[in-house]
């Protein structure tokens, strides 16, 4: 049982999900790594059904420096290490995965390099000299990453070689001051923070070798490269159109192509009249909306159960309404004689979007 601990310099936030068999393990490392430095450490769980929570709790229940955070109703990497650090009081925060890829016995040489060395942000790095991601990602991960990265140079500031690191370390003041500009969406939270600074941060690079994962599964998918888009789109607008508004519209765009694709099956496979096949066109619309919706762009607030059948119903009714105002407000302006068809339609049609996306996103995801 360790000693009662000093108020702590550092708090280290760990994001986990599904990650119970890592939890001692994490602490225990942290342990041998930070000894001379009085540090705390904060778990934020979403509610993992693989009981991480429980195990975080039992370890608090023996060690004052181990903390918890669990987050009920809702899912995402930055969102849950943006909490975790605004719950520290302590001078630094350093961020790292719960999973052990990261190699924390690097953290003390991130807090000098902030502390002492003038950095703003000190990152581990897996592509600085010295750095190795090899053993922690297959072939196709990492040409993925790597496209990412050169991608997301293109809008930092100042050159960073693994600007996509979920591990790095900063003054809790300054990320503090950050915070209110985070899209804090998605897995890029270190990206996110560096395009949200307003000016160039100082960013000191700590090599380490990227560990393969033992225990538990990554939970990075294809919808988290899309939210990737989405945060650099959300950042290269300067955040004047919301990323959820240009992810509902796109999806919106898909629905479409699903609607004629299966008007065009309907009327010529199945010989239905045109109006029998639009319907059942408009219906499959809907529901593709309605479930790409679900799935990227209100990801983190998804419906499942009896909760998505609720939803699906209210997204029918809501795009019912859409599509009566749509239809109204062209044939206004077309019989007023203030627009053309295509004008006419273009204008129904971005209302019917603006309407759909305002009313789904206080009434359907919230
Ligand atoms: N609370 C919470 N909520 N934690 C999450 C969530 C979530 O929705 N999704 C993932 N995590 C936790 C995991 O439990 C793990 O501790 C950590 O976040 C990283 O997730 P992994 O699923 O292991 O990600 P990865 O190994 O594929 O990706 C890592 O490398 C990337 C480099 O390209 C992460 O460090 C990324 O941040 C990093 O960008
Ligand atoms: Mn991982």
């Amino acid at each position: 049982m360790p000693a009662q601990p000093l108020p702590a310099e550092i708090t280290i936030v760990v994001p986990c999900y599904n990650e119970a068999a890592n939890v001692a393990p994490m602490v225990e490392r942290l342990g041998a790594a930070l000894s001379g430095i009085a540090w705390e450490v904060v778990f934020v769980d979403d509610d993992s059904p693989d009981g991480t929570a429980a195990q975080v709790r039992k370890l608090a229940a023996m060690d004052p420096r181990v903390r918890g955070i669990r987050r009920i109703g809702r899912r995402g990497l930055a969102s849950a290490v943006t909490e975790g650090v605004l719950s520290s009081s302590a001078a630094h925060v350093a961020v790292i995965d719960g999973d052990l890829q990261h190699d924390e016995t690097i953290l003390p040489a991130m807090l000098a390099a902030v502390r002492d060395g003038g950095a703003d942000v000190a990152v581990g790095s897996r592509h600085t000299e010295g750095g190795e991601a090899g053993g922690g990602f297959s072939t196709g991960r990492a040409r993925v990453s790597d496209a990412g990265t050169r991608l997301a140079a293109l809008l930092l500031p100042t050159p960073v070689s693994d600007p996509m690191s979920g591990f790095f370390l900063m003054p809790r003041p300054l990320f503090e001051t950050i915070a209110p500009r985070l899209s804090a969406r998605g897995f890029k939270i270190l990206l996110d923070v560096l395009l949200s600074a307003g000016r160039p941060l100082r960013v000191s690079e700590v090599p380490y070798h990227f560990r393969p994962r033992v225990a538990g599964e990554s939970k990075l998918d294809a919808t988290v490269l899309l939210e990737f888009v989405g945060l650099l789109m959300d950042k290269a607008l300067g955040g004047w159109l919301p990323w959820r508004f240009i992810s509902f519209a796109a999806v919106g765009a898909v629905g479409l192509l699903v609607h004629l694709a299966v008007l065009f099956l309907a009327s010529r496979v199945s010989g239905l009249e045109f109006e029998g096949a639009q319907w059942i066109a408009t219906f499959a619309a809907m529901t593709a909306n309605f479930l790409l919706n679900n799935r990227i762009t209100y990801r983190d607030l998804r419906l499942r159960g009896p909760r998505l059948v609720r939803g699906l119903v209210l997204f029918y009714a809501v795009c019912g309404i859409g599509a009566v105002a749509n239809v109204g407000i062209a044939g206004l302006l077309v019989n007023e004689r203030l627009a053309g068809w295509g004008l006419a339609g273009a204008a129904g049609a971005l209302l019917t979007v603006v309407w759909n996306y305002a009313v789904s996103s206080t009434l359907i995801w919230r």
